[in-house]
């Protein structure tokens, strides 16, 4: 069948791979997809948040599936467009994808459905929000409840930072996402992720992370979109991750299929992994990036047969078969990254990094012009390794990226340091 895929991330260059790697994938159509995306199939320059477009798109191409990469489209209800076109389309509908889309919305489930998450209260009036602060005391997480590209969350120390963030939130600085903001008790822990593949009643599990969401080695420094990341994370050992289905994403699952609004699609959780077991931070309802450039290249099974049985409602009838090694993904940002970055640098060496075994560059930001490839956005590569162990797929990513021949760029030095030292014990 002929595929669609939305979006033009790292994490759409991961997908297209694999998707265009399945024996029932005739064509692979990305939009608007990057020069990473192009080499597994065919870039088109759509408007995807004009649904008709990409409808009319779909009959033209006689695409047979839909798989949508980013959260925008889905909280915009593009796959209850297509659905409703009779054309097959992976992802939440736009009901469902508020697990990512309202923080609210789903700290609200979690208290119905007695998912273990931090204690919160829901506030409109920055007055009102303030006196709870004082009351509650510090530290204390403020968070926006709507989509905020990564700008939604202030873990504060002091009253006054809890304040100004309350300020900037209810006064507009993040436009209608903060207009109600959502504060909670800060969860002490480590944190990683957990990945669920969801089809309306059944889950199972996708694989797990960590990402590194500070700029600078050590952890330090602003928080970005994220700048490495690895799987498995170990710390997540068989036991919890039972636990985590069992008491986290089954329930979320009960939860909304209960409400009307089933869950189809990956389900993403964020947890801290507290004394008391694990806890939900947040809920996103797509893949993660870069997590999908550690996740993708383990999984051995046909992404498209997946995708297809959890759309289908069919996914009591799949199991997943993975690699048993490691993958690490070290992000190549522009300089400057997360604040403002140049465009327009040449980035060689593509050739050289990708010779090495078991490496693979994925485009994140990256344009073609002419026969350069040159950057054009904040993250620009994924530079992403295998190997036995996350030590020994960390210095395969850190052998590819200095094979990477571009001056403007910077990237971490540390990407695994956690897990690299727990491997050694
Ligand atoms: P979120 O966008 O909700 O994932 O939050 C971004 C980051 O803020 C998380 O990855 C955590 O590092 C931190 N964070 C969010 N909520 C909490 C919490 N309740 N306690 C401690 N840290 C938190
Ligand atoms: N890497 C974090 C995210 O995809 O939300």
């Amino acid at each position: 069948m002929n595929i669609l895929l939305i979006g033009s991330g790292g994490r759409e260059h991961a997908l297209a791979r694999s998707l265009s790697a399945s024996p029932l994938c005739s064509k692979l159509f990305i939009a608007p997809g990057n020069p990473g995306t192009s080499q597994a199939g065919t870039n088109v320059a759509l408007d995807v948040t004009d649904h008709q477009a990409v409808i009319d798109f779909c009959r033209v191409m006689a695409i047979g599936f839909v798989v949508v990469g980013p959260e925008a489209p889905l909280v915009a209800g593009l796959v209850d467009d297509l659905t409703a076109a009779g054309i097959k389309a992976f992802g939440p509908s736009k009901a469902a994808a508020q697990l990512e889309g309202s923080k609210a919305f789903t700290k609200d489930l979690c208290a119905e459905f007695n998912i273990p998450t931090a204690a919160y209260r829901r506030f409109t009036d920055a007055e009102t929000a303030k006196t709870y602060v004082r009351s509650y005391g510090v530290p204390i997480v403020v968070k926006a409840d709507g989509l905020a590209a990564g700008k939604g969350v202030v873990v504060a120390t002091s009253f006054e930072e809890a304040e100004s963030a309350i300020d900037m939130m209810i006064g507009g600085g993040l436009g209608t996402a903060g207009a109600e903001v959502v504060i909670e008790a800060f969860l002490d822990g480590e944190e990683a992720s957990f990945f669920a593949l969801c089809d309306g009643t059944h889950a199972i599990p996708f694989g797990t992370a960590q990402d590194h969401k500070r700029v600078f080695d050590g952890d330090e420094g602003p928080n970005t979109g994220g700048m490495g990341a690895y799987s498995p994370a170990a710390i997540l050992t068989p036991d919890l991750q039972a636990r985590v289905m069992r008491e986290i994403i089954e329930p979320t699952l009960k939860g909304m299929a209960s409400r009307g609004t089933p869950y189809k699609g990956i389900l993403y959780a964020g947890l801290m992994l507290t004394k008391d077991g694990p806890q939900l931070i947040e809920y996103n309802a797509r893949l993660g990036d870069p997590e999908t450039q550690v996740l993708l290249p383990r999984l051995n099974s046909d992404l498209v047969e997946v995708l297809l049985a959890a759309v289908e409602g069919k996914l009591n009838s799949v199991s997943l078969s993975w690699s048993d090694k490691a993958a690490l993904t070290v992000v190549m940002a522009a300089k400057g990254y997360p604040g403002t970055v140049e465009k327009g640098s040449e980035i060689r060496g593509f050739d050289k990094a990708e010779a090495l075994d078991d490496v693979i560059v994925f485009h994140a930001g990256t344009k073609q012009d002419g026969d350069k490839i040159v950057a054009n956005g904040g993250r620009v590569l994924n530079v992403t390794a295998l190997g036995r162990t996350i030590a020994d797929a960390q210095a395969k990513a850190y052998e590819a990226v200095s094979k990477i021949d571009w001056p403007e760029g910077f990237c971490r030095r540390d990407i695994g340091w956690r897990a690299v030292a727990r491997e050694r014990g």
